[in-house]
């Protein structure tokens, strides 16, 4: 992992990235004088905003920004331009750099680090072949005067956790089952301090969560159900705030079994929402936020074995309603309504889903957003909008009109798991929403959760998705 530290002048100069709204060799030790000049020769060309170059195996990037546009798009920018200065780093087998910033935002300091720190991730502990590569940058030194330590001790904590989050993902399901995953959150309480409670098979029964027993009929391995609990003495909410995330290990289709390979091969990454809640609750911990937060993972995979549901059957849900099961696809939404329902006992101030959920979403919005809809208030709905432009995880609010509830009603149960052709993202989160009670925001990550191809700092596959949202809201609440 990479370590960011904290220094208020600078001293050594190595490795440096640059942050300006116009390029100044100062302290005028920075560069020798011919450097300078061609940074200055190379920023005079048209529409030029950035410089990096290789100087007796130094390397410098320079990036131009104009502090007084919009501060989100200029972090945004700012990590983006971080995220290809790692790279080069790397390629160059450098192990340090440091991150000058010359403007007056000292957010444009945690920006560069953010960018250099999240696009160091690697997910190569399963490579043995000798040739593997292995980043070899180790530590970033933000140069500024007046940022303090704990802004940096919160930025290691994100980047821990969004890392933490990405190998979850990446982890496939022969190496990471329900249980698997229950344990993995078991050991970040432990490292974190919040509390983690696994219900197993029988416990699940107990409670009737049919909705997971249904989609886990099918599977081998046993379903699990994790409860999370942060409870800081001197929280600031009376009610706690609830977490609901996705934990579906692997996703087949079941029955209604996906075509291979347009869809199945990356559905290792279904429990996607299950990690970034998990993975928040730690960050949230660590970093000793003063909110009572609970976590919920209704966790299974979702196969065609034996007893897999079929099509058609009719499944009594842990709240004792029933639904007509037309899809074994449409499973997500499935272990969410137990879990939403098992949310009530909380009476939440609000309760926080995330989720893989329609591929209706990822159509919709591809992977440059959150799809996210419900009930919440106005207000809490503005807070998160408001983070998601923070950590640039933005989210796009679908409509939830009353006309939607139509085209999830069954003739022979309470409801169907399946909508009409049209409106899919919706329709999923119109199924939750039944089983809540209380202010409820939906976040269907499907589109971003997992990328093919490297997206900047996000990486390439499980991207972490949601843990700096969720990080935020809280920290800004
Ligand atoms: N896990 C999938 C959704 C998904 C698609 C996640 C693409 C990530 C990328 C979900 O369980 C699913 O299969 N949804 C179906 C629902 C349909 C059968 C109503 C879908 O979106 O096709
Ligand atoms: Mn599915
Ligand atoms: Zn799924």
């Amino acid at each position: 992992m990479t370590q960011i530290q904290l220094k208020n002048k600078l001293s050594t100069i190595f490795n440096i990235l640059i942050v300006s709204d116009k390029f100044a060799n100062s302290p005028d030790f920075l560069f020798p004088k011919n450097v300078s000049d061609y940074i200055e020769h190379e920023l005079k060309k048209e529409d030029k905003k950035s410089v990096s170059l290789n100087y007796l195996g130094r390397y410098i990037s320079v990036l131009i920004v104009d502090s007084k546009g919009d501060i989100n798009s200029l972090k945004e920018k700012t990590r983006k331009h971080s995220a290809t200065v790692t790279d080069a780093l790397n390629a160059l087998k450098a192990k340090e750099v440091f991150v000058y910033n010359q403007t007056k935002l000292p957010a444009l300091s945690i920006a560069a680090a953010e960018g250099l720190g999240l696009a160091n991730y690697q997910f190569n502990h399963h490579v043995t072949s000798k040739k593997k590569q292995v980043n070899t940058l180790k530590t970033i030194t933000i140069v500024h005067p007046t940022l303090k330590a704990d802004a940096i001790n919160e930025l290691n904590i994100i980047i821990d956790a969004t890392s933490k989050a990405r190998d979850l993902v990446n982890e496939p399901v022969n190496i990471l089952n329900a249980t698997d995953l229950a344990n993995a959150f078991k050991n970040m309480g432990k490292n974190a301090g919040f509390n983690v409670d696994i219900l197993n098979k029988s416990k699940i029964k107990n409670l009737k969560m049919g909705g997971l027993l249904a989609v886990n009929a099918g599977s081998v391995d046993e379903p699990t159900f994790s409860i999370m609990e942060y409870k800081p003495k001197n929280a600031k909410n009376k009610n706690p705030y609830v977490l609901v995330g996705k934990g579906v290990v692997y996703d087949t289709g079941g029955l209604s079994l996906k075509p291979t390979p347009n869809s199945m091969d990356l559905m290792k990454c279904d429990m996607a929402g299950a990690a970034a809640v998990g993975c928040a609750m730690y960050a949230i911990a660590k970093a000793k936020l003063n909110i009572h937060v609970i976590g919920l993972v209704p966790a299974t995979d979702n196969r065609p074995g034996f007893n897999a549901f079929a099509p058609g059957d009719i499944i009594t849900m842990m709240d004792g309603t029933t639904v007509e099961m037309l899809n074994s696809d449409a499973e997500g939404r499935m272990i969410l309504a137990d879990a939403l329902h098992y949310a009530k006992r909380y009476k939440p101030e609000l309760t926080i889903d995330l989720a893989t959920l329609t591929g209706a979403a990822a159509a919709a919005i591809g992977s440059f957003g959150i799809v996210g809809m419900g009930t919440a208030k106005q207000k809490q709905k503005e807070k998160l909008y408001t983070s998601g432009f923070n950590v640039h995880e933005r989210i796009a609010e679908f409509p939830f009109w009353e006309e939607y509830d139509e085209l999830i009603k069954s003739d022979i149960a309470d409801q169907k798991n399946l909508g009409g052709p049209y409106g899919g993202a919706i329709t999923a989160g119109k199924f939750l929403a039944k089983y809540t009670d209380y202010p409820y925001y939906h976040l269907d990550i499907a589109g971003p959760a997992f990328v093919t191809a490297k997206d900047s700092y996000r990486g390439k596959g499980g991207t972490g998705y949601g843990v700096r949202l969720l990080f935020d809201f809280f920290k800004n609440l």
